[in-house]
């Protein structure tokens, strides 16, 4: 199949044909809001339907098309509905949808794609149905391993919604009557360094990385009963805003974690799997973590997610049962292996790296022409734009952040906002064309909120 499999549907994109939200996006949305609740800041701020997605486009209710920059919320990272990927699903969905945790042809193979593509012997896998389940697996994991019961993980981190998954991340104030008024014991947040925004500094006020590691040191001595069994941390913070740690973090990490015999848990449910441009993120720092998770991605938007384990910890799996209802079913295994040939066969890795870069150099310029960005960061096709009231003191710019994002949905960009930091995730096969186009559209929506606000006339 051509790597262009995508590129006829995105002709004329963006097509905004409707005032936004179209007329029958407002009807439908009102109809299903008297029932469904809950929802994203993303659909509040944006309340389209969509009703078809194609490669980089997505089309609403109402008929107007839009340039994706979003890939769902990181999942859709080879396009919608690649063929490749439909048909294999659609292939299982005729023949054997669900035969518990039995081996299938299709499982086989995936085992055997899982472990030639991860490095380090990462090859111990189970396999499941949502990213959250994956992150309490590993846990599970990581006290089987070791039959320790405690865990560090990091501020502004997310790993899911399950009590244990949240106990090892980000709680809002506001989520306290979902997740409880603590989390769970044994579970203990620290600082991670964060280069914009160091909690740690050198005098140069650069960011100090190895005053972070001998903080760990005195937080594991000072405030836990010395039972840690992994640190659990994403790769590059997703949800937190697409915040990559400096590059000696990981490696000095894992040489900590290795020195006081704590396991390194890597979710890599949101970076994983091509979209920062290598299969695993920690690629980027040659450090291999002793238990990874993935998602989103994976499947390319069929739920499926692995847990895997270095090979040396394989046997402690068997502790801990896979066996789920969906988990590893023969659509879920078709998504996931078609979706690793179409990274391997459209050499979508180099393409990741290749447009990130060009998006980067952008994003750097356009840095350099706006008083309200104070930052932009990114690895591949995993990027973000933080936007601040004043570069000298970095003071969050929210306000600015969720009418760029309103403004830029209205020109015809599919995106994910986050407060102030502008999260991008493009779907890796897109182009320098496309990526062009949507940085365009955005540096058009950061320029009218600045004159909004006055930064210029
Ligand atoms: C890093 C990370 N881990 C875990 C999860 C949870 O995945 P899911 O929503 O599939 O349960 C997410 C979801 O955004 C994530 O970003």
């Amino acid at each position: 199949m051509s790597k262009d499999w995508w590129k006829q549907n995105a002709e004329g994109i963006p097509s905004i044909i409707t005032a936004l939200p179209g007329p029958k996006s407002v009807e439908m949305h009102a109809n299903t809001c008297k029932y469904m609740r809950g929802l994203s800041g993303q659909v509040k701020l944006f309340p389209v339907c969509f009703d078809e997605g194609f490669g980089i486009t997505l089309t609403d209710v109402d008929g107007n098309k839009y340039l994706d920059f979003s890939s769902g919320i990181y999942v859709t990272s080879l396009g919608h509905c690649h063929p490749k990927i439909s048909e294999a699903i659609s292939y299982w969905a005729k023949r054997l949808m669900n035969a518990h945790d039995f081996t299938t042809p299709v499982k086989e193979k995936l085992m055997e794609k899982m472990a030639g593509i991860l490095p380090g012997k990462l090859n111990a896998i189970q396999l499941y149905s949502d990213g959250t389940s994956a992150v309490e697996a590993g846990i599970r994991a990581a006290r089987a391993i070791t039959g320790k019961h405690e865990f560090l993980s990091c501020f502004r981190d997310f790993h899911g919604k399950s009590m244990a998954a949240v106990s090892c991340a980000q709680m809002h104030r506001g989520d306290v009557h979902s997740y409880g008024p603590t989390r769970a014991p044994g579970f203990y947040m620290l600082p991670r360094p964060n280069p914009y925004r160091p909690t740690f500094a050198k005098p140069d006020g650069t960011i100090d990385t190895d005053r972070y590691i001998s903080f760990y040191e005195e937080f594991i001595l000072e405030a836990t009963v010395g039972n840690v069994a992994a640190f659990v941390l994403e790769p590059v913070q997703g949800w937190g805003g697409s915040i990559f740690p400096p590059d000696d973090f990981f490696p000095k990490l894992r040489k900590f974690c290795d020195k006081r015999g704590i396991l390194l848990m890597d979710d890599e449910v949101l970076a994983g799997m091509g979209r920062t441009g290598e299969w695993l993120t920690l690629n980027h720092w040659d450090v291999i973590p002793d238990i990874v998770t993935f998602g989103k991605s994976f499947g390319n938007g069929f739920p499926v997610t692995a847990m895997v384990v270095k090979e040396e910890y394989a046997e402690a799996l068997d502790k801990i049962s896979a066996s789920s209802s969906y988990g590893g079913n023969p659509m879920a295994c078709a998504a996931a292996l078609a979706s690793i040939e179409v990274i391997e066969e459209e050499d979508l890795l180099e393409n990741a790296t290749r447009v990130g870069k060009f998006i980067m150099k952008r994003l750097e310029q356009m840095k350099d022409r706006h008083p309200i960005i104070g930052d932009v960061k990114g690895k591949g096709m995993l990027l973000g734009i933080e936007l601040v009231k004043d570069k000298a003191t970095k003071e969050p710019f929210e306000q600015a952040g969720k009418l760029v994002y309103q403004k830029a949905f209205a020109k015809g960009l599919a995106w994910i906002p986050a407060g102030h930091i502008l999260r991008m995730s493009p779907p890796i096969i897109m182009d320098e064309h496309y990526a062009g186009m949507g940085l365009d559209i955005i540096e058009d929506a950061i320029g009218e909120v600045e004159r909004e606000f006055g930064y210029t006339r």
